[in-house]
This record gives structure tokens, sequence and C-alpha cells, in this order.
């Protein structure tokens, strides 16, 4: 049965915008595939689609989005600016090719991709983000992969807070002290990975959730999600799971279940550092 989108959840951000909890996420959707798939997942009931520059597939996203028969504005997109283009010199023709790829005539998030302490150019990248805010070019901005410290810094300017932190967050990776942080200053966090890339297939805990459920342990691992307020971007290229992902609204996991998850946790990313990286 298609997914009714009146069951979507919606988060109201620290700027006033009203987003589904779910969207989808399109890393590693191949150029060929991509229009097909975005026409695909919003006639499933997506109405969020987080893409980057650095995924190679903003063009095919904005074109499934203008042939998708459903009004620009209906569509929340995201897109991030690579590392690369960071700086003052550099992040505006980044945000102008981004903004001609999609050719959607705004985009609703823009994320500073990671922090990249290393060539620390992030505040100025955050006030070339806040030019773009006024312009009305960009209708909410944010950031991905900040770690507190980062976040410390921006918040410091005095300008915009960010509407958003995008990290890698899943069971075994669950970011307390990030999370705890993000919504101590009205940060909503969001979740990358947050099927952990397909390795808790395996796993007994949530495999015994989901039979309690009669769900898949996908559906189970996107339900805490959404119990613990994250904002959530599975990818998936398979139309199946573009219906499973999705009907994740419609049953509800008890105390003890999220406690079992949150048990999940070991604190170890599979994914870059962002202390590190850059
Ligand atoms: N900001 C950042 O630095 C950053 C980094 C990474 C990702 N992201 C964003 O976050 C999104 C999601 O992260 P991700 O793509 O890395 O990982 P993910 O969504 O956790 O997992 C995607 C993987 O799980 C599989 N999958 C999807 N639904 C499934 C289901 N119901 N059952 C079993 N397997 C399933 C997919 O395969 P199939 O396609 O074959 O279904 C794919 O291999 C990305 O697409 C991107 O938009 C952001």
């Amino acid at each position: 049965m298609p997914f009714d989108i009146s069951q979507m959840n919606q988060i109201t951000l620290n700027n006033g915008q009203v987003i589904p909890q779910l969207g989808l996420g399109v890393y590693k959707v191949a150029q060929a595939a991509a229009v097909d798939l975005i026409g695909e997942a919003i006639a499933t009931g997506y109405r969020r689609i987080d893409t980057a520059a650095l995924y190679g597939n903003e063009q095919e996203v904005g074109q499934g989005i203008r042939e998708s028969g459903i009004a620009r504005e209906e569509i929340f997109v995201t897109t991030k600016i690579w590392n690369d283009r960071q700086g003052r010199s550099e992040t505006p023709a980044a945000i102008e090719e981004s903004l001609e790829r999609l050719n959607l005539g705004y985009v609703d998030m823009l994320l500073i991709h990671w922090p990249c302490p290393t060539q620390d150019l992030f505040l100025e990248t955050w006030q070339v983000f806040e030019d773009y805010l006024r312009s009305g070019l960009v209708r909410g901005i944010g950031v991905s992969n900040f770690q507190p410290s980062h976040l410390e810094r921006l918040i410091a300017l005095g300008g915009t807070i960010p509407a958003l932190n995008q990290v890698e967050l899943h069971p075994s990776f669950q970011q307390p002290t990030v999370r705890t942080f993000n919504a101590n200053h009205g940060i909503a966090t969001e979740a990358w990975a947050p099927l952990g890339r397909g390795r808790y297939a395996e796993d007994q805990t949530l495999a015994k959730i989901s039979r309690a459920h009669n769900k898949s342990v996908a559906q189970v691992i996107l339900r805490w999600h959404l119990q613990l307020g994250t904002l959530v971007i599975p990818k998936t290229t398979n139309p199946e799971r573009l219906v499973e992902n999705i009907s994740v609204f419609d049953f509800e996991l008890t105390e003890s279940e999220m406690a079992e998850i949150a048990n999940l946790n070991t604190g170890a990313r599979t994914g870059l550092n962002p202390d590190e990286f850059g």
C-alpha cells in the first residue's frame, strides 16, 4: 500500500522552517538512476531530498523534482558545499554552481559538509552562507559533521544559529554529546547513515524487536531515530525499500525497547572523524 503522506511527522526548525522528519538521502546514487529514483520517491510520498555537491547528482535531483508533478514548494531540498570550496573567495561560486545545477530557484537548506579544522575556513564560509540567507536564494543554513567545539566557535560569531547539524548517527554510534549540545542550542540533529549502511541485518536485539512489531530491522532503527526526535535521511535505490523506509509512522517502540537500543551504543564511528578530516 502506498504511504499516506498525512502520517509524516513534521519538525519545526529554529528558523521557523517546517520539514518532514524523514527524507531520502542520495549519496552514491548514480546520475543515470537519480532522475527516476527521485520521481519514484516523490510518488511514494517523500517530500525531502538530501544531496550534496560531492554526490555529483544535484542536476538529476533538480530534474527529478521538476518533473515530479509536485509543486516545488512542497519539496524540501538540502545540499552541501564541499570542503575545497570553503572560504570567502570560493564559497559564493560554489553556492551559485549548486543553485544552477539544481535549477529549482532556491535551495531549502544549505550545509557546510565538514568543518575541516586544519584549513579552518568554516567561520568565513558561514558568513557567506548568511549573505545567501539574506538574499532568499537559500532558505535555511546549517552544518554537517560539526563537533561542539566547532559549533561553539560558530555560535560565538553572534550571527545565525545553524538550523541543523547532520552527523553520523545509528545504534552503535549514538553521539550523546553532540545530540545534547545541539538540543541545548536549539539545533536539530539529523542522522546520516541512519541505517548504519546495512550493518545491523544480523543484530539479535533489533531482530527480536522487529519480530515483536512485525516490522523489518531497518524500520525499527528508523522508528528509534524518530522517537529520539532525530531527522533521518535513509538512502535506498530500491523501490520496495523506499516504501519500507517511510512506513514507520504506524507503530511505536516501548520505553524498554528504546533502552535496549540505547545499550547498543559502542561509540565507534564508521565514518571519518571530523576533528581529523580536512
Ligand atoms: N553529511 C555527511 O557527511 C554524510 C555522510 C554520509 C551520508 N550522508 C547522507 O546520509 C544519507 C544516508 O546515509 P548512507 O547512504 O551513507 O547510509 P544509510 O542510509 O544508513 O544506508 C544505506 C544502505 O542501506 C541499504 N538499505 C536502505 N534501506 C534498506 C532497508 N530497508 N533494508 C536493508 N538495507 C537497506 C542501502 O542499499 P539499497 O540502496 O540497495 O537499498 C544502502 O546500501 C546519504 O545518502 C547522504 O544523503 C551524509
